[in-house]
């Protein structure tokens, strides 16, 4: 499969990367990627990054694990603050299925990326755990208006093993992810049948 990955070179994108380059042609995109540099805020560079693709011949497979959302206490948010996430966590996935389908052969299939606190927030995180919610519903609702069979999934997982040191004192009581155990989503999500599926990994 040829797969295209967003946010490829973070903590949870470089495993992804990692583990489908074994066996599959990973293209890897990111702000600082300099073949396929893309922002996912910004939706003219996302329109851009996909004509480019398409001009490259469709691939199977996109798998976004970019996206980034404001932390702090609710009372200290600002309404700019809750736009940070809205366009990019939120709208810049959103836009990654909108104009990333074309890119698609029939049957592929867009994996995007939200997070544990979609279901079980922590303090701080009114804006991103809001993000991650509008995400699973969208992923839930655009599956039915798929055509060519394209399928959407999201995996939301827990805080990972790679990241649990920078994240460990917010996340009380969480159990980190086994790095192999959260690529195993974007395994279901890539080469399995699944569809409008919200891939939960949390223990
Ligand atoms: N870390 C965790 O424990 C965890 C758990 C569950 C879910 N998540 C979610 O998974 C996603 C990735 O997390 P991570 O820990 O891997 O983050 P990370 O280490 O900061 O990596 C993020 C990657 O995305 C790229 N990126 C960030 N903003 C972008 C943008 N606007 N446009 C294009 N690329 C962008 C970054 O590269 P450039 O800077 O070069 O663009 C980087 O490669 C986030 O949405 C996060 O909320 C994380």
């Amino acid at each position: 499969m040829k797969i295209l990955v967003i946010g490829g070179a973070g903590t949870i994108g470089k495993r992804i990367v990692e583990h489908f380059s074994k066996d599959h042609q990973v293209l890897v995109a990111g702000r600082s990627s300099e073949e396929y540099p893309v922002d996912i805020a910004d939706t003219r560079s996302i329109k851009k990054l996909f004509k480019k693709i398409k001009k490259q011949g469709r691939i199977h497979a996109i798998i976004c694990a970019a996206g980034e959302a404001k932390w702090a206490p609710f009372k200290d948010l600002s309404e700019a603050d809750f736009h940070i996430g809205l366009r990019s966590k939120l709208m810049g996935q959103v836009n990654i299925v909108r104009y990333g389908h074309k890119c698609l052969k029939k049957k592929g299939s867009i994996t995007l990326t939200t997070g544990v606190l979609a279901d079980d927030p922590v303090y701080q995180t009114t804006s991103a755990a809001m993000v991650n919610g509008g995400i699973h519903s969208f992923v839930q609702a655009v599956a039915i208006e798929m055509r060519r069979q394209i399928r959407v999934n999201v995996v939301s997982s827990g805080v990972v093993m790679d990241a649990y040191g920078k994240y460990e004192s917010y996340f009380p009581g969480h159990p980190p992810i086994p790095m192999d155990r959260m690529v195993m989503g974007y395994v279901k999500s890539v080469s399995g049948r699944v569809n409008g599926e919200i891939i939960r990994i949390y223990i």
